[in-house]
Order: structure tokens, then C-alpha cells, then sequence
């Protein structure tokens, strides 16, 4: 299947030009202003007494800027981040290593923290209320639990799924954060931003479109940016300017509110096959090739944002909106929620 650009997910490319455009200070951060000035108080409240930042936990679609904030917390608290992934620490044995090697007040970043085992998830529990890791000694009857005292650390657990977080994770962390699609404003910031740090000229028109249909997604702001300086080196010395801007999103297929042609497949699924739904996720995702979980995480939170599907208890809604953007007429006899788009 075709690479999708307007995907917030980490791609490969993503990678390299991700790291440059990183911002790296609290004041950098553009956007999620409730997020970002609550942190600011902890942390300097927390610099203050000279203690560890209690555990955040931050939550929300991909490529808000949940790794870049984690990144942040850190360099703010001047203390380094050892990294990690839920699924990428596998044995207890792993995470004994990764928290007894960790300094005082060190952050220690796990991404995808829904995908933590069980069993490794348990032994975290411990380790973040009392800051000790009970380690098993011995064997058989003469086994016995010791508890190995730990530096205080803050944990900084990243999810794009809260729903799958148990609730005595969940509670362990004191500071709890929903990172939030970015309003046209910021996202043209963050363009103007990239775009300065990128080197590349773009005009004021172009930036207003490129942040319309950029999801209200960094990370894709910042892809489509990359995609338009390609094609204005190619075609047009450079310069991004309206005409170049227009002419790239149309070859991406990008449409005027960013969606792709795997957004208008999800949509057309519940209009054309199942007459709007309700229908449930599982359904469209055998009905639209595609895997329910990732219509979950990527494609559903902006359709939900832009009020073109709406979840109900039997299942999946499209809205009058999602005809009108289709371009479809809607049935008047089957009656359509009212929603607005927010954005
Ligand atoms: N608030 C922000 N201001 C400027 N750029 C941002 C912001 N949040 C994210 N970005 C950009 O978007 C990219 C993706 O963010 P990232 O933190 O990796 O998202 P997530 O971890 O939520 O998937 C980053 O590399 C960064 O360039
Ligand atoms: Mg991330």
C-alpha cells in the first residue's frame, strides 16, 4: 500500500528531520499552552526543593509532540533521559538494569507504555511509588524478595491508547497530560519555525494552506513542509509559494482539511456500505483493508475532530459532514446527528 503523508505516525524519514526540528526548551514548544504552563510550574517548583519531578504520563494521537515533551521535561530539569519502549523491554531482568543504573532526578522515558508486559509492569509499581525494586534471591523455598533501593527518578510514560493502561499504572503517575490537535495558529508557527530551521522559503499563503491541511499535526506540518520543499527545488527554484504549495498537495492527494485517500476509504466505508452506521470498528476495518487498531490511532481521532464520525455504543456514525465533504448526498430519511467541526 501507498506511504501515506498525512499519517502523525513515525515513518523512517521521519527520523533524521525529526530530531532537527525537535524543540528543545519549554519555550520553544509552541502550542498546548494548559500542558505546557502547567509543567513549567512542577518543574520549577520541583527544581525548587531539589526533588525528583513526580511521573508524568502523556497522552494523545501521534506526532503531537509526546516524545519531543518528554525530551523537554528532561533538559528543563537538567537531568539526562535514558529511553525506552514498552515492548522493547521484555524480561524483568531488563528493567532491573534500566532502573538501577538511573541517576537521581533522571528521567527515564518509556514510549508506548501500554505495551509493557505484565509481569514488567508490576515490578514498576514498586519502583515508582517507593523507588525500590524487589529483586527475587535464591531459589525454591530458600527464594526470598529483596528490596534493592533505587535513585528517586521520574518516569516519563508516553501512550497513544490511555483506554489500555491499567488503572494502578495510571495512578502512579502525578502529573497527567492529554496533548491536544494544534489550532491553525500554532501549527502555522510551527511551519514558520521548520521552515527557518530548514532553510526554506515559503510565503505566507502557502504556510496558511500547508497548516490547514496538516491535521492540526507537528509532525505532519513538518512532512508535508519537507514534501513542498522537494517539489519547489524541482519545479520552481525553491521558493514555496501558493501556486507550488497547491500544485504538491494535489499530487499527494492531500484535500483542503488533510485527508488522504485512506481517510475518504474509512468514510466511504461507513457511508456507502453500511448506510453511515452505526458499524463497528472491527467491521469497516475488514471492510477497508486496513487494521482496526491503527483506524483507532490514526485515522479516527482526526475524523472524530473534525466531526465527520461520532462514536456511539453500537458503533460508528458518519456525520452530515463527512457527506457534505464527500461530496455525497445525504439520505433524508435516516436521521443525521447535528455535530459541528470544531476546527
Ligand atoms: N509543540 C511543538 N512545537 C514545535 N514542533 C513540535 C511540537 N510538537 C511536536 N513538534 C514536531 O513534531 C515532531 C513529532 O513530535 P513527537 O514528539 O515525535 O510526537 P509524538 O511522540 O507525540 O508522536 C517533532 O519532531 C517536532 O519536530
Ligand atoms: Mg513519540
Amino acid at each position: 500500500m501507498r506511504e501515506r503523508v498525512v499519517s502523525g505516525k513515525l515513518k523512517e524519514e521521519d527520523i533524521g528531520a525529526d530530531a532537527s526540528l525537535r524543540p528543545r526548551r519549554l519555550d520553544e514548544y509552541i502550542g498546548q499552552h494548559r500542558v505546557k504552563e502547567n509543567l513549567r510550574i512542577c518543574i520549577q517548583a520541583a527544581k525548587a526543593r531539589g526533588e525528583a519531578l513526580d511521573h508524568v504520563l502523556l497522552y494523545g494521537p501521534p506526532g503531537l509532540g509526546k516524545t519531543t515533551l518528554a525530551n523537554i521535561i528532561a533538559n528543563e530539569m537538567e537531568v539526562q533521559i535514558r529511553t525506552t519502549t514498552g515492548p522493547t523491554i521484555e524480561r524483568v531482568g531488563d528493567l532491573g538494569a534500566i532502573l538501577s543504573n538511573l541517576q537521581s532526578k533522571q528521567v527515564l522515558f518509556i514510549d508506548e507504555i501500554h505495551r509493557l508486559n505484565h509481569l514488567i509492569e508490576e515490578k514498576l509499581y514498586p519502583a515508582m511509588e517507593d523507588f525500590v525494586l524487589d529483586v527475587l534471591l535464591g531459589e525454591g523455598p530458600s527464594a526470598r524478595i529483596i528490596p534493592l533501593p533505587l535513585k528517586n527518578f521520574t518516569l516519563v510514560g508516553a501512550t497513544t491508547r490511555l483506554a489500555l493502561l491499567t488503572s494502578p499504572l495510571r495512578d502512579r503517575f502525578g502529573i497527567v497530560h492529554r496533548l491536544e490537535f494544534y489550532d491553525q495558529q500554532s501549527i502555522e508557527s510551527i511551519i514558520r519555525r521548520s521552515a527557518r530551521i530548514m532553510g526554506v522559503e515559503i510565503d505566507e499563503e502557502s504556510v496558511q494552506e500547508l497548516g490547514s491541511r496538516a491535521r492540526g499535526t507537528p509532525r505532519v506540518a513538518n512532512r508535508l513542509l519537507r514534501r513542498m520543499r522537494d517539489y519547489a527545488e524541482v519545479k520552481a527554484n525553491g521558493r514555496i509559494t501558493r501556486h507550488v504549495a497547491e500544485d504538491a498537495l494535489e499530487l499527494l492527494e492531500v484535500d483542503r482539511l488533510g485527508l488522504d485517500e485512506m481517510d475518504r476509504r474509512v468514510l466511504h466505508t461507513v457511508i456507502d456500505k453500511f448506510d453511515g452506521g452505526p458499524v463497528g470498528l472491527e467491521t469497516i476495518a475488514a471492510a477497508s483493508g486496513e487494521e482496526s487498531e491503527t483506524i483507532m490511532d490514526v485515522y479516527e481521532p482526526y475524523l472524530l475532530q473534525l466531526g465527520f464520525l461520532q462514536r456511539t455504543p453500537r458503533g460508528r456514525i458518519a456525520t452530515r459532514l463527512a457527506y457534505e465533504h464527500l461530496g455525497i448526498p445525504v439520505n433524508r430519511d435516516k436521521e443525521q446527528p447535528q455535530q459541528s467541526a470544531l476546527f
